[in-house]
């Protein structure tokens, strides 16, 4: 792609991100802590304004910049949100806490596939955005806790050209890659959605609950 295209669509999405939250994700990011790439970070935000969501689920806290975003862009939503490692649990519990928003968040301590059933329904917007070899077993759930008129946003979904095939998998993410692409499959075949996989980032699908 061209160069000056390509820093302007980034440097868009950097403009749009709040400075704050920006700070904060950047300083993760230098410490190695995964969170959303901000092309990505935009995205989500930018479906968050648009749907206003009321209750949130996000499937991998981490230490809560996706949260924290989420939140910020949904003013009246309540966020319910799962971990299942320790540390980052209760290092995404005291950044809610610094950016004044633990009254609008449920966390949940545990792993997905079994905290799921806990966390309620009637959810209008989910981020998936835990282990990426479980969405697919995630996604009977999902559908069963989101509203008519609800979005299922999943990040990574075509990790590091693996899924495509772009890019060859080593062997040791041969589960991943199958597990992603039978997510795919089952997301863009179900007649209940409405589903666009984008290449922004590491991949995005926006799948939208008729
Ligand atoms: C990519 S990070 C999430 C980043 C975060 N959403 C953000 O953008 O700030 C993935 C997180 O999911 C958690 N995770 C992975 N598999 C999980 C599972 N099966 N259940 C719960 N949490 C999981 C990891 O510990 C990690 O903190």
């Amino acid at each position: 792609m061209n160069e000056y295209v390509t820093n302007l669509i980034l440097k868009n999405a950097e403009t749009t991100v709040d400075p704050e939250l920006k700070k904060f994700r950047d300083e993760y990011r230098q410490k190695g802590v995964p969170t959303l790439l901000t092309e990505s970070l935009n995205l989500l935000i930018m479906f968050a304004t648009m749907k206003k969501p009321l209750k949130i689920l996000e499937f991998g806290t981490s230490v809560g910049c996706s949260g924290i975003a989420l939140l910020k862009a949904s003013e009246n939503a309540e966020l319910y949100t799962i971990e299942r490692y320790e540390k980052s649990y209760f290092e995404a519990k005291e950044n809610f806490e610094k950016f004044g928003l633990s009254g609008r968040v449920h966390q949940f301590l545990g792993d997905a596939l079994d905290v799921v059933d806990e966390v309620g329904d009637g959810f209008d917007f989910v981020f998936l955005d835990c282990n990426k070899s479980k969405y697919k077993d995630l996604y009977p759930k999902i559908k069963g806790l989101l509203r008519s008129g609800g979005i299922l946003f999943a990040d990574n979904v075509l990790f590091r050209g693996y899924i495509t095939g772009e890019v060859k998998a080593p062997h040791r993410h041969n589960t991943i890659k199958n597990n992603m692409r039978e997510f795919l499959r089952l997301i863009s075949e179900d007649g209940d959605f409405i589903t666009t996989v984008s290449d922004v980032g590491d991949g995005v699908s926006v799948s939208y609950k008729k």
